[in-house]
């Protein structure tokens, strides 16, 4: 039998791969924690809580397709936190796929899901091995309630809003900055419409009286994951963060983008971008606290036969990610997934079952569903 531990956490330094080594470690499974800095990645884990009880080994990778495969080789499931992924993802996804492994990443970028699945989808499919980029609160918490409002059938419209209480970390700023010149969209009758870059909402907000400035967010998964799902025809998401002096931010920079960020080089977009992120957020935010740190996931499905509301509260958008990445390996582990190639959280392991895992750890409450059917 192979020493190797079986799941590789790549970019176990950042606020989210730390959480994902926590859950790992609450289900007992043995892991690999790496990143660019051996130095660093030890500073970290000995932070961990509880880490005294985990099975676990450090390594220091280089960021190249072949030193990642190496380190990758033996193992089972790759579990990638070094984002932005369309600048980072590539070389982790071409690793995985050289050493076996299944891959799941953090990603909330429609851009990069488009692209894995183009790219990768059928050559993870032929091997039976799972590519799931965005496994995260950012978008299977609002597709739990969406597949939850599909139970029905005879809906096949979803109109989706996610939103939490929170401030992002740095590679989350970097992310949401480095979506910005990129093409999104939205489904309208099966096909892609792309979304005015301009496009904001004052939306309703399950649960309060006050409205919430939402955003289409990259244009977020989930046209991604219904495009060829033979329930749904249109699909359009919203989100963004309650604090609304950051969403006013990203409408503020949407206009330089538009206007002079987008008619420099590619590569001057990408340094004017980062350079932007970063002077809003080069720190770690707090450690998540539940009672000031919620998310709602809400999701309005209609069509011929009538309408389904479905809510999640929740808390804790990172804890959510960690434990949701977490879950997925241990699952991986025991069982291959229901759908093997590019698939969702839910297409891969069901949405009953990732919601049973996010409330057995008080991380979201019952969904409240409505219906008029
Ligand atoms: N969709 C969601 O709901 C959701 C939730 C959580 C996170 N995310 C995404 O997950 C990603 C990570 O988030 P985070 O909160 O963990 O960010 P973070 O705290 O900034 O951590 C980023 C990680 O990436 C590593 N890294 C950065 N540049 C690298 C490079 N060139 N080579 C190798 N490693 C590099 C960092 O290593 P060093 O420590 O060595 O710098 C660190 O480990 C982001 O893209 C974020 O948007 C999404």
């Amino acid at each position: 039998m192979s020493s190797k531990k079986p799941v590789v956490i790549y970019g176990v330094t950042g606020y989210t791969g730390r959480l994902v080594a926590e859950y790992l470690r609450e289900y007992h499974v043995p892991f690999i924690a790496a990143g660019r800095d051996g130095k660093r990645v030890k500073e970290v884990m000995d932070k961990v809580p509880g880490i005294e009880s985990a099975d676990y080994e450090i390594a220091e990778v280089e960021h190249t397709t072949e030193a990642l495969t190496k380190l990758f080789k033996g193992a089972k499931v790759v579990c990638n936190m070094v984002g932005p992924f369309m600048k980072y993802g590539p070389e982790a996804v071409e690793a995985s796929l050289a050493a076996g492994c299944h891959y799941t990443d953090t990603n909330g970028e429609q851009n990069w899901m488009m692209h894995a699945e183009e790219t990768w989808g059928e050559k993870f499919a032929a091997r039976g091995l799972l590519l799931s980029p965005g496994i995260a609160q950012m978008y299977t918490t609002g597709e739990i309630a969406a597949n939850i409002c599909l139970e029905t059938p005879g809906l096949d419209t979803l109109d989706i809003l996610v939103l939490w209480k929170g401030f992002p970390t740095y590679a989350s700023t970097q992310t949401i900055f480095s979506i910005l010149t990129a093409d999104f969209f939205h489904l309208e009758q099966n096909k892609y419409v792309q979304w005015s870059p301009f496009a904001k909402a004052e939306v309703q907000v399950p649960g309060q009286h006050a409205v919430a400035m939402a955003l289409p967010w990259g244009g977020t998964a989930h046209p991604v994951w219904f495009k060829n799902d033979p329930r749904v025809a249109n699909c359009k998401a919203m989100g963004g963060v309650f604090e609304r002096s950051v969403m006013e931010g990203v409408v503020q920079i949407t206009t330089v983008v538009e206007e002079q960020i987008k008619k420099m080089p590619k590569a001057q977009q990408e340094k004017a971008l980062s350079d932007m992120a970063a002077s809003l957020q080069a720190g770690m935010p707090p450690r998540e606290n539940p009672r000031v740190n919620s998310t709602v996931d809400s999701v309005h499905a209609s069509g011929p036969l009538g309408r389904v509301h479905c809510v999640i509260h929740g808390n804790c958008n990172y804890k959510q990610t960690g434990l949701l990445q977490a879950y997925a390996a241990y699952h991986l582990l025991q069982t291959p997934p229901r759908r093997a190639g590019f698939a969702s959280g839910c297409q891969a392991f069901g949405h009953r079952e990732l919601l049973g895992v996010l409330q057995s750890f008080g991380l979201s409450g019952k969904p409240i569903v409505s219906s008029y059917t």
